[in-house]
């Protein structure tokens, strides 16, 4: 069976634990779009890994692990990744694939995405991993791709070719001096070396596997409502984060796809700026932060928490096709007196029961809740549906209600052991 990941809300829903999970259970893992401004944690056996580009996948024993196309690729950081997973002993050598239509991302879109940011006057709270910058290049058509890393005579002929434009743009436009041609071209062909042996028509490897009947897990990286389109634009991400990405990002066919399993917190973060209805207050917000360690994977950032919004997710449910949910980190609710889930929005008298496009509408939604009994004790090791408390239980199938999908995963603590299969 061949699965998309995806995540329901502004992305660090758990996916990372739900695809290492499931990972054991296929044959190839690849992600689809994204770069090193995803982050997934994952905890094995005490010790935990944080992978930037590479699939978590790569953990397992045996499973192949591909970068799609729709990847945007810092070399240095990905050989960082190789660098330290060999470290932990974990050789990615055969395993690894990186298509060779992948993007890479250079120094320049580093530099631009941070002076970008930086004269913005509503900013967006970018990863300033260049990752924007380097999406943009690629839809101008002026990109470079890992194929033409491979080929120094092509490299250095469209690094000219960019440099000539945008060393221009740097100066008159924001008073830098520009990029070295040779240093560019040395580090990358430095790059190059160490990467060839990665490289390779990712879109055929995957065709194969899907012919011979192997499983396929996509991993999605940030969430739907940082996607390019269908995002609270344009504070999102520069990809398509949704499970249509999942076929555009790595050449399988739609058809060949079968089911998509939506990840959502049993709450709500955002990292970086937009609008957020359903956001704590300040001093609440704190506390749950804390209680939550919800601070960012790639960027240590704090994360903004709020409540459950199902008006989102109920979005996220059908533009993705979801079929199934994830829910995770219902442990970080444990003790509290009562729990709200936003079930719609109000903005100047009206009521808004889908997600509003409008962006006044969403700066100024005043969520209308379902409050909830909480309940005492810890779900924390909780094996089965059942143990759990009977208010924890019925938050659930509250939530499973408002959002008319079934609930598979419920994740009760960080480890593989605490989640309840249903
Ligand atoms: P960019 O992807 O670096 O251009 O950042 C655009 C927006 O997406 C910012 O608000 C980031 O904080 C957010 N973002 C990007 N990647 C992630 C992620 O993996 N998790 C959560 N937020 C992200």
């Amino acid at each position: 069976m061949n699965i998309v990941i995806v995540g329901t809300q502004w992305g660090d829903e758990g996916k990372g634990k739900v695809i290492d999970i499931l990972s054991e259970k296929v044959d190839v893992v690849v992600r689809y779009q994204g770069g090193n401004n995803a982050g997934h944690t994952v905890v094995v056996d005490g010790a935990e890994y944080i992978f930037h580009l590479i699939p978590s996948g790569i953990l397992h024993k045996g499973k192949v692990c591909c970068i799609g196309n729709g990847v945007v690729v810092d070399p240095e950081v990905l050989l960082q990744e190789i660098a330290g997973l060999e470290r932990a002993g974990i050789r990615p050598a055969r395993r690894l694939k990186i298509s060779d239509l992948a993007h890479l991302i250079l120094p320049y879109h580093r530099i631009l995405d941070q002076l970008r940011e930086m004269k913005r006057t509503h900013k967006i709270g970018t990863t300033n991993r260049g990752i924007g910058p380097c999406y943009a290049d690629k839809i101008n058509r002026c990109g470079i791709r890992m194929v033409d890393l491979l080929n120094s005579r092509v490299f250095a002929d469209k690094l000219k070719d960019n440099l000539r434009e945008k060393n221009e743009i740097f100066r008159k436009v924001y008073g830098h001096p520009g990029f070295d041609f040779n240093k560019i071209y040395r580090q990358y062909m430095g790059y190059a070396a160490k990467l060839s042996g990665y490289v390779c028509n990712t879109a055929l490897l995957l065709d194969e596997a899907v012919n011979r009947g192997k499983d396929i897990l996509f991993e999605g990286a940030q969430g739907t409502f940082l996607d390019i389109d269908f995002g609270t634009y344009p504070f999102v991400t520069s990809s398509s984060t949704v499970s249509g990405g999942a076929a555009v990002g790595t050449g399988v066919s739609p058809d060949k796809i079968d089911k998509v399993i939506g990840v959502a917190k049993a709450y709500t973060t955002r990292v970086g700026e937009g609008p957020f209805p359903t956001e704590f207050p300040a001093r609440f917000g704190t506390f749950m932060r804390d209680k939550g360690s919800e601070f960012g994977a790639t960027t240590g950032r704090p994360r903004r928490c709020g409540w459950f919004d199902s008006v989102m997710v109920r979005e996220a449910v059908m533009i993705n096709g979801i079929t199934d949910l994830a829910v995770m980190k219902l442990d970080i609710l444990d003790g509290l007196k009562s729990i709200k889930i936003c079930v719609a929005y109000k903005y100047k008298g009206k009521v808004f029961r889908e997600f509003p496009h409008d962006a006044s509408v969403i700066n100024g939604a005043v969520p209308v809740y379902k409050e909830v009994p909480g309940w005492r004790g810890a779900v924390a090791g909780v094996a089965k549906f059942n143990g759990l408390p009977a208010n924890a239980r019925s938050y659930i199938s509250r939530l499973q209600d408002l959002l008319g999908t079934k609930m598979s995963i419920i994740s009760v603590g960080c480890a593989r052991k605490d989640t309840i299969f249903l």
